[in-house]
Order: C-alpha cells, then sequence, then structure tokens
C-alpha cells in the first residue's frame, strides 16, 4: 500500500499542465468496438481506471497499446461480448462496453455494477434505453444479458440526463437500424467528445454539444483517431489547491469554457483569475477566503466531482455555507475525515454546512473514494504539521501522479509504501 506524506502550510507557485481526461477517454475507448480497425486516441491520463478499461478491452480481443498518453487500439479481431464480474467491480464505467457489444455483435454479457463508496449508483436508464432499441435483457448470476438482431432506431426520453445512459445509447444507436432520437440527452464535455469521435468513425449524429441527439443509423463504422480533452476535474482540484493554500499558480487547461461553473465559484470566493488563451492564473494570494454556497448539476452546473474539494477549501473560509448535492445525496464519505483535521462540518440530508476555522491541524485521514481523496489531499497541502493519506489508491484511479504536479508547484508531499491499510 502507498500513502501520501504532507507537510502542509507551503505556498505554490509555478505553472502545471492538466492531463487528458479520464472520464472522456473511458467512453472514447469503448467506442472503438463499434468498429473493426485500428483506432488511436492522444492525451489519455496514465491512470488506474484507464489501465482497467484496456484491460477489459484486450478481455475481449482488442489489442493494444498504451505509450505516453497515446492509446492503440485495435478492434479487427474481438473474440468475447463478455464483460467478467472481476474487472466490472473495480470500476462501473466498465458498462460503457454493453452499447458498442449489443450494436456490433448483438449480445453482450456485462456483470451488473454494485454499489459504490457512496450508495447505490443504478443502471436502469441504461438497461431500459438498450430495451426500446429492441434489445432483450436478462439478468442471470448477477450478469446482464443483452441480445439482439439488430437494433432498431426509436425515440429515447431520459428523467434524468444521465452521462453514462445517454453514452452508452449513443453508442448503441450508432449502428441500429433507422434513427434514433434521445431527448433530455447529457451534454457534458465528455458527450460530446464520444459524439465526434463517433462522427470521426462515419455515425451520423445531430445535435451534438445540446440535449437532443438525433442518431441516424449506419451499417458500419470505420476506425479513427482523436485527441482527448483535458480534465476539467483535475483543473478545478489545480485551481482550488491554489485558492487553499492561498497561492498564486498557473494552469496550462485549454478548456476554460468546461470550468466556468468552477471558476465563477472561485471567483465569488475571492480569488482573483485571468484566463490568457491556454493558460489560467489563479491569484489567491493575501485574500480572505469567502464562504460561497454551492449546489451541483448537471453540466454546465458546478460538477459533482468537485463538491468534496469545494467542502475542503470552504472549511477555512470566512463564515459558514452549504454545499448540497443533488447528483449524489450520500457522496460525504469525505467529511468524517475532514473533520479530523479540525473542520467544522455538518451534514443534513444532502446538504454539508461548512463553518470555515481559521487553521486546520495535520492528522492521519484515509481516503474513501476518489473526489474524497482529492479533498483530503487540498485540506493537507494548508493544514499545519504532518497529514498523512491512506488508501491512495482511489486517488491513483483518477488523478495522474497528482503528487508531482503539486511538488513542481512547491509543496511538500512525498509518496511512501505503508503497511498501514
Ligand atoms: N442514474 C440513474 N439511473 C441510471 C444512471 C444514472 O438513476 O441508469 C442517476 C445516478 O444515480 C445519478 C445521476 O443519474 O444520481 C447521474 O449519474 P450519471 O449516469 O450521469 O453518472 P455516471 O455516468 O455513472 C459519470 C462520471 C462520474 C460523475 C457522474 C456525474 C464517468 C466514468 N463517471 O458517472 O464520475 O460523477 O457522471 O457527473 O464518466 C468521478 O470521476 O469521480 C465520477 C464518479
Amino acid at each position: 500500500m502507498e500513502k501520501f506524506v504532507i507537510h502542509g502550510g507551503k505556498e505554490l507557485s509555478g505553472k502545471v499542465s492538466i492531463s487528458g481526461a479520464k472520464n472522456s477517454a473511458l467512453a472514447l475507448m469503448p467506442a472503438t468496438l463499434l468498429n473493426s480497425a485500428s483506432n488511436q486516441i492522444f492525451n489519455v491520463p496514465e491512470v488506474n481506471d484507464i489501465f482497467t478499461m484496456k484491460k477489459l478491452l484486450e478481455q475481449l480481443g482488442v489489442v493494444s497499446d498504451f505509450k505516453e498518453n497515446k492509446i492503440l487500439l485495435d478492434t479487427s479481431n474481438v473474440s468475447s461480448q463478455v464483460a467478467p464480474y472481476e474487472l466490472v467491480k473495480k470500476m462501473r464505467a466498465s458498462i460503457y462496453v454493453l452499447g458498442p457489444l449489443l450494436a456490433k455483435y448483438g449480445y453482450a454479457k456485462v456483470s451488473m455494477p454494485g454499489g459504490c463508496a457512496w450508495g447505490p449508483r443504478p443502471i436502469n436508464l441504461h438497461l431500459e434505453a438498450m430495451k426500446k432499441l429492441g434489445a432483450e435483457i436478462e439478468l442471470e448470476e448477477g450478469y446482464i444479458i443483452a441480445r439482439s438482431k439488430k437494433l432498431i432506431g426509436t425515440k429515447i426520453h431520459f428523467d434524468i440526463p444521465s452521462v453514462g445512459a445517454t453514452g452508452n445509447t449513443l453508442m448503441a444507436a450508432t449502428l441500429a437500424k433507422g434513427i434514433t432520437l434521445i431527448t433530455n440527452a447529457a451534454i457534458e464535455p465528455e458527450i460530446t467528445q464520444l459524439s465526434e469521435f463517433l462522427v470521426s468513425m462515419g455515425a451520423k449524429i445531430n445535435g451534438i454539444g445540446t440535449n437532443i441527439l438525433e442518431i441516424e443509423g449506419v451499417d458500419t463504422l470505420n476506425g479513427a483517431t482523436i485527441t482527448n480533452i483535458s480534465d476539467r476535474i483535475e483543473a478545478g482540484t489545480i485551481l482550488c489547491a491554489a485558492a487553499i493554500t492561498k497561492s498564486n499558480i498557473k494552469i496550462e487547461y485549454p478548456f476554460f469554457e468546461h470550468i466556468e461553473a468552477i471558476i465563477t465559484k472561485l471567483e465569488d470566493a475571492g480569488c482573483k483569475i485571468l484566463i490568457d488563451n491556454d493558460l489560467i492564473d489563479i491569484n489567491a494570494k493575501n485574500i480572505s477566503l469567502k464562504s460561497i454556497d454551492v449546489t451541483t448539476a448537471v453540466y454546465p452546473g458546478f460538477p459533482t466531482d468537485m463538491q468534496a474539494q469545494w467542502i475542503a477549501l470552504m472549511s477555512l473560509a470566512e463564515g459558514s455555507c452549504t454545499v448540497t448535492d443533488t447528483i449524489y445525496l450520500d457522496r460525504f464519505a469525505h467529511v468524517p475525515e475532514l473533520i479530523r483535521l479540525g473542520a467544522d462540518i455538518e451534514i443534513k440530508n444532502n446538504s454539508a454546512v461548512v463553518r470555515g476555522k481559521n487553521q486546520l491541524k495535520g492528522a492521519k485521514v484515509m481516503s474513501t473514494d476518489l473526489r474524497a481523496s482529492a479533498s483530503l489531499v487540498l485540506a493537507g497541502l494548508a493544514a499545519q504539521g504532518t497529514t498523512e493519506v491512506l488508501r491512495i489508491y482511489h486517488l491513483d484511479r483518477g488523478y495522474q501522479k497528482i503528487e508531482n504536479k503539486l511538488r513542481s508547484l512547491g509543496a511538500d508531499i512525498e509518496r511512501v509504501k505503508t503497511d498501514e491499510f
């Protein structure tokens, strides 16, 4: 096992580049199952969820090569349509193989993802959409078994604009017969990027970037190449690292429009932010950080994946605020750990009431999920004394060696081996 040892209180300075987006790459990679060809994706982060998706695709017969943030995926010899429990239980995004396998091979057997660290995360919308496209779905021994001779285009309205269900349905519809209309589709940048990748394979999609997607099915798709977008959550996390340490840093991140909500909330909290082409300069030197309420929402709202980091930041702000998560009602496992560092936070239903303190004090804390780990690292950077963050394998699922980025900015953070669990 590994842990981070952080000696807090160091001011940060300098510039870092933001890595490729994990959640976008996790959709682009299985999309290649829709063709039988060679595909390339650039700017893919070297994080454990990507390694899990690579392993899953290899298990299906995809030949892959992943070096220097570029992944080659050759789908010419796919030989299995089974996504086993051993891989799916590691990562829920494995469900993304369902739509492509079903559409291309008429069959998919995918382990049901179980619960996750913050409660149930159903996949009913994915399954209902596949059924509407004409698939027969059975659940057997913990597996979803989906069959269809040929998917048939239809109208699908999502009651919730789910990112995963939109992605899965979009992929399936590209090879369905006729036209599929998805209304109340998710409009997250990851879905826009996926649509563009599918179009470059030869898919016919109208309404890209909007919540109404019209897909005209085609018979086959070609191999394609794409450069992945950068990770908006990593960008937001590093900006919060500057804010919580009252520092002035720059991030190289060419997609500022993807993080407008985060930038605006940081400005409301008192940070000065300048955007110059691909560079975002955040200056939090000598500011008194203000408490700012946040309610998470689907894009372009404030992302749930930044909720934990925002709570960490607000635990050192003046006054008090309420942080409400409307996407996941129970995603607060970081709160008891932040309280161990001296934060004053109370959970009321799906909200955290955060009363800012003048300082946090280092302690041992435990990661419980990816974004919770990020919030503990942020708190540790600002806390007095030494913070040890255990179970950082959660963090390694989605941040490419964040300690190197933070160290290059002047943080005192080290990854060390440990027997502690
Ligand atoms: N939902 C349903 N039924 C479904 C699908 C979703 O009720 O069939 C509900 C969920 O329970 C949730 C809401 O709809 O309340 C939104 O879930 P969504 O399907 O949009 O999430 P996802 O596709 O499973 C992706 C990201 C998550 C991120 C969410 C929300 C990937 C691989 N994962 O998950 O990322 O939190 O969108 O933005 O893209 C993370 O990176 O830390 C992470 C958890």
